[in-house]
């Protein structure tokens, strides 16, 4: 039989719930950036105070920042079922893709077509579609106006053999639903076409095995992943090698390097190996050994998704029940992340406002998601967004339904 989180454990691992105050408040704005481990704040903390130096020379210090720098990217590849030099960190997301899309601008031909939803986050739609100004054509995959559901089958009716490039979410940051990444990139391959997928409302809700999705670029934040502020970016070999370089020109032939023009920020890409070893401890008391990687990823993944989705149906149908909320995407908590968007007699700026004298920490507003929104016919008002992850415990959720019972 399969585990069940131990709870205490894992909150064990954040500092943030033993900060005074705080660590009884109810988190629910996960979805903006999650609490961080204590294994990325020691890696952190440990780079700063011994290895704060040029990293990959000759002398002992830098040689072990660079060797960490290094081990981030191959322990989070190997649990994505990647390659090591398949992985690379930029500043953020929204600045990989905007790389990425230099990229694309560059190698494509007169004619090309990309498409883009408009149930992305503006960090994967806006860059996208400024190729227009290139005169590429864009064309957009649209959601349901009243589900948000992104159909897979009406992109067949986009795809054709111009398009060069599928922009698409695992999962949105207002809607909720999941995608079923790996059926839509079969789609865009059979059509000759790649896939970018932004996973950044999706991996802190277990790191995905991207082999087994199949998308070509993997884009997620780790400030949300229990990481530090950081963008991880997965561009497959075979595309990576055939788009143009965007750093500088002696940096082109080394696939991590090639699409983060800047330096990197070292301390942050080697913190990053703390994400690694939270999913490691996680494993470690709930399974025990085992070697491979990959296999101590899903593991991790589905018992962060299974904690998740049991606390998550409550939550749904309390909100179902009341006849002045719009939820909006999904009201199952199999096919969802516990993200939450309603909508209700008032701004959602304002429910966040008046949830915080409950000691419930939410958000309101777009969340940069003015497209799906506006699509949803949701206007300046925005949603109030409940948003949490595996440390959220039961006892948060019945106080955050308490809440609500006064605010709505
Ligand atoms: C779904 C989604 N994609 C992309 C981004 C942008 O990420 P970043 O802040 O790393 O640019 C966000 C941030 O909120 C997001 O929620």
């Amino acid at each position: 039989m399969a585990p069940t989180l131990d709870l205490d454990f894992v909150r064990a691992q954040f500092p943030a719930f033993s900060v005074e105050g705080l660590g009884r408040q109810g988190f629910f704005d996960n979805a903006g950036g999650s609490y961080m481990c204590a294994p990325v704040m020691e890696r952190l903390d440990r780079f700063f105070r011994e290895r704060k130096v040029q990293p990959y020379g000759p002398y002992e210090a830098s040689r072990l920042g660079g060797e960490e720098m290094d081990e981030a990217r191959h322990r989070l590849a190997a649990m994505m079922g990647v390659d090591t030099d398949e992985v690379s960190f930029g500043p953020s997301t929204t600045q990989n893709t905007y790389v990425l899309a230099q990229a694309f601008r560059q190698s494509m031909k007169p004619g090309d077509a990309i498409i883009v939803t408009n149930q992305d986050h503006e960090a994967n739609s806006g860059p996208w579609r400024r190729l227009a100004d290139a005169g590429f054509e864009v064309r957009e995959w649209q959601i349901d106006p009243e589900t948000g559901h992104l159909d897979p089958a009406k992109l067949d009716a986009l795809l054709d053999d111009k398009v060069r490039l599928v922009c698409f979410p695992h999962c949105s940051n207002v809607v909720g639903e999941v995608n079923d990444v790996a059926a839509i990139v079969a789609k865009v391959h059979d059509a000759g076409a790649v896939a970018c997928v932004d996973g950044v409302s999706y991996a802190p809700h277990g790191l995905p095995d991207v082999d087994r999705l199949g998308a070509d670029i993997y884009l997620f934040s780790a400030y949300k992943t229990y990481g530090p502020h950081q963008g991880v970016m997965v561009i497959r070999r075979a595309l990576a090698e055939r788009l143009p370089n965007q750093a500088h020109f002696f940096n082109g032939d080394v696939l991590y390097k090639k699409f983060t023009p800047a330096g990197p920020d070292h301390a942050q890409v080697a913190a990053c190996a703390g994400m690694a070893d939270y999913i490691d401890l996680l494993h470690a008391r709930h399974f025990g050994t085992e070697t491979d990687p990959r296999i101590r990823a899903t593991r991790v993944h589905d018992l962060m998704r299974a904690q998740e989705i049991s606390l998550l149906q409550p939550l749904l149908d309390y909100l179902k029940s009341k006849n002045s909320v719009r939820l909006i995407g999904p009201s199952k908590a199999e096919g969802r992340a516990p993200t939450v968007a309603i909508t209700a007699d008032r701004p959602g700026a304002d429910l966040a406002e008046a949830l915080a004298p409950h000691e419930i920490n939410a958000g309101g507003g777009d969340f940069y998601a003015v497209r799906p929104l506006k699509a949803l016919g949701v206007g300046d008002e925005g949603v109030l967004r409940l948003s949490f992850v595996h440390y959220t415990s039961k006892g948060d959720i019945d106080r955050l339904i308490r809440a609500l019972d006064h605010v709505l």
